[in-house]
């Protein structure tokens, strides 16, 4: 999804060089994003226009358009005070193109030029009212109306401060957005505000700032239509004034500058003028907090570089044997059978009291609620459903009082499992939240939750989170299954097996030069059936949808239940098929899907237990992987999923971190 990063230095002095490489790379670092197209937008050297360089392509492409356009020695002269504003898009209205590239301007003379991530719904509407205002349109986005929208109120309200204008505008337009502004009319400034779409504010200084909140400034009549906002409270007071601020969609464009940063909430405006920083907001509600925190980050620049790997997603596949264990760690006691989350901790017994549990995501994420299901469903005795949040929604499924409804999501911004969220909020749900990005949206407006602690996920394919979020589910189960006297000996298998995981996990990573081998004999092929069932359905789901969206191969994950229900048709001696039959309690009828496959001259790949010849014989292509207890055995069999599917993308030259069509965090519904 579309990608916000805007720097601005105050009595820092900075060339436009340095500021347009400090743009570029906050665009790299948010490219694992997804996007088709990208832009920049720095002051012209006379500081009376604005220059917009624009491509479509990669940010590479955009880095060299860049230094093409900007040579010479005057773009080396450092400046005291300037605000570059850059983004990675990903087309929603309109192709990727250049003119629809961000940013997006006013007018012909660059007064006002704007970033935006997500859409604004009401645009027809606002562009209708430009358009009789005689403004003349020369994209297909809806940014370019903010834009326009914004040069209006200027025109109007020529009194206006920056930040009231931006004010203005965010109140006429519906939808989800993160915008970043930039004007001629206000050098040295920029505004930023986000509505169910992320943005954070990133600080550096060199000595500490005064404190660790920036308290809210509210419009006194902020209900009227077009209000002017007149807030007379101070700017936020800093102990010396050279300071850097970063607006970025997400902290991985931020951490190799600064670890402060503050998570702007839903209708914040936050505004940086001679340096200063406020955030306001027109409306004031009965639970919102006095102040913005400032966080500390506590991610490393080294958890989002590549290191030696080819492709981020290799890298993260390759983690996991260390992901695992940061999931547990602090967590589970492996020298008892204690297990603590932390942040439900205090839930539990309203946990263990409610009418079922209701697992909701989207993609890799609801793949892992149908791999724990099972657990779920034995250890906690309570009815388990594990819905998408697409179609949860478009079902207006009921939801009471004592339902407990977990929300997983790997980027925690997921728009579909947001709204979910929200709906089944609104109905007196308790929420949980199961994220890996600390400050995510959905991370703040759960009740409590548990944090994956998976580290920065940057390919698009989700590996690492998959198996950090199965696990946390598993953990979940255990810590509500801790006071049931029958269910002891299965907790200490549980248990016994999680800290043989990270190991085991480094066992089935040593099949990676197989799994390669196996790639060539597939890569060429057009579709790749996946079978297994009870516990391993979820590695066919996910191992499928792996497949497809790196390697634009068809794929199916099929349950081995299903087969003659009509599957079965599709098997014959040139389709490729991949099965996973484990000693499990469906190991029979797992054999007898093998069989049906083989006696129709399928000649399947089989994923099996280490040592298990007598499922081996079945056929030549096999890959073994160590025994653990059933419930976790999800995790192993997804590890060669997702090294096949990466494989296969590289040998069919795909973009393995951002597959075509694909972003990271999906912020529209
Ligand atoms: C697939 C993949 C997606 C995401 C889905 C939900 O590899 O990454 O299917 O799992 O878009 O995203 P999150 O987990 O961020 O809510």
């Amino acid at each position: 999804m579309c990608g916000i990063f805007a720097y601005l230095n105050y009595l820092t002095p900075k060339s436009r060089q340095e500021v347009l490489d400090l743009l570029v790379t906050g665009l790299k670092r948010l490219e694992y994003r997804g996007y088709d197209s990208t832009g920049v937008a720095i002051d012209s050297l006379d500081n009376k226009d604005i220059i917009m360089v624009k491509r479509t392509g990669k940010v590479k492409v955009l880095e060299d358009a860049i230094q093409e356009h900007f040579s010479g020695d005057d773009y080396s002269e450092p400046v005291l005070n300037h605000v570059g504003i850059a983004h990675t898009r990903w087309a929603t209205h309109g192709v990727p193109c250049e003119r629809n590239s961000h940013p997006q301007r006013s007018d012909d003379g660059n007064s006002f030029v704007v970033v935006h991530n997500g859409i604004i719904t009401n645009y027809n509407d606002v562009k209708t009212f430009l358009a009789k205002k005689g403004y003349e349109f020369e994209s297909d986005t809806d940014t370019e109306v903010f834009a326009k929208l914004v040069h209006h109120l200027w025109k109007k309200h020529p009194n206006y401060s920056f930040r009231e204008l931006v004010e203005q505008a965010i109140q006429q337009v519906e939808g989800a957005f993160a915008i970043a502004v930039k004007s001629k009319h206000f050098p040295g400034e920029c505004v930023a505000s986000r509505r169910s779409s992320p943005l954070l504010v990133a600080i550096k200084t060199r000595t500490r700032l005064a404190g660790d909140h920036i308290p809210i400034l509210y419009g006194k009549d902020a209900d009227s239509v077009l209000p002017r906002s007149d807030s007379t409270a101070e700017f936020m007071p800093l102990e010396e004034k050279e300071v850097e601020y970063f607006f970025a969609s997400d902290a991985s464009a931020v951490i190799e500058h600064t670890n402060r940063v503050i998570y702007l909430e839903d209708d914040d405006v936050a505004a940086v003028r001679d340096g200063t920083l406020s955030i306001h907001r027109l409306k004031k509600s009965l639970d919102d907090p006095h102040a913005r925190e400032i966080t500390t980050l506590k991610m490393e620049i080294q958890q989002i570089m590549k290191g030696n790997y080819d492709y981020f997603m290799q890298k993260e596949i390759f983690e996991q044997p260390e992901s695992v264990v940061n999931t547990m760690r602090g967590r589970v006691r492996f020298d008892g059978t204690t297990i603590v989350l932390g942040g439900i901790k205090d839930y539990i017994p309203e946990i263990k009291r409610c009418r079922r549990l209701m697992l909701i995501g989207c993609g890799t994420s609801y793949h892992s609620a149908v791999a724990t299901r099972q657990l779920l469903e034995e250890l906690t005795e309570l009815p388990v459903m594990v819905e998408l949040a697409s179609d949860f929604l478009d079902r207006n499924t009921p939801i009471f009082r004592d339902d407990v409804c977990f929300f997983i999501s790997q980027s925690g911004e997921t728009a579909d499992t947001l709204m979910a969220l929200r709906y089944c909020k609104q109905r007196g749900a308790l929420i949980v939240g199961i994220t890996n990005t600390v400050g995510s949206s959905i991370c703040r407006e759960s009740h409590c939750g548990v944090h994956i602690n998976a580290g920065p996920e940057i390919g698009v394919a989700s590996t690492k989170a998959y198996t950090s979020q199965f696990i946390s589910l598993v953990m979940f189960a255990l810590v509500m299954s801790e006071d049931r006297l029958s269910l002891q000996q299965r907790r200490l298998e549980i248990l016994q097996a999680l800290s043989k995981l990270a190991d085991q996990i480094r066992e089935v990573l040593k099949l990676d030069s197989k799994v390669q081998e196996l790639a060539k004999d597939l890569y060429q092929h057009k579709s790749l059936l996946i079978m297994g069932r009870g516990y391993n359905f979820a590695t066919c789901l996910e191992g499928a949808l792996k497949v497809k969206e790196l390697t634009y191969m068809h794929s199916e994950g099929i349950m081995a239940g299903e087969l003659k229900h009509g599957p079965l048709a599709l098997v014959d001696d040139s389709m490729p098929v991949l099965m996973i039959v484990l000693r499990d309690p469906v190991y029979v009828k797992c054999m007898n899907a093998l069989q049906q496959v083989t006696s129709r001259k399928g000649c399947p790949v089989i994923i099996c237990e280490e040592g298990d010849e007598e499922t081996k014989a079945f056929s030549s292509r096999h890959l073994e992987i160590p025994r653990t207890v059933d419930c976790l055995q999800g995790i192993l069999t997804v590890i060669p999923m997702q090294l096949l599917s990466y494989h296969i993308a590289v040998l069919r030259g795909c973009d393995v971190d951002c597959p075509r069509n694909l972003a990271k965090s999906v912020t529209v519904e």
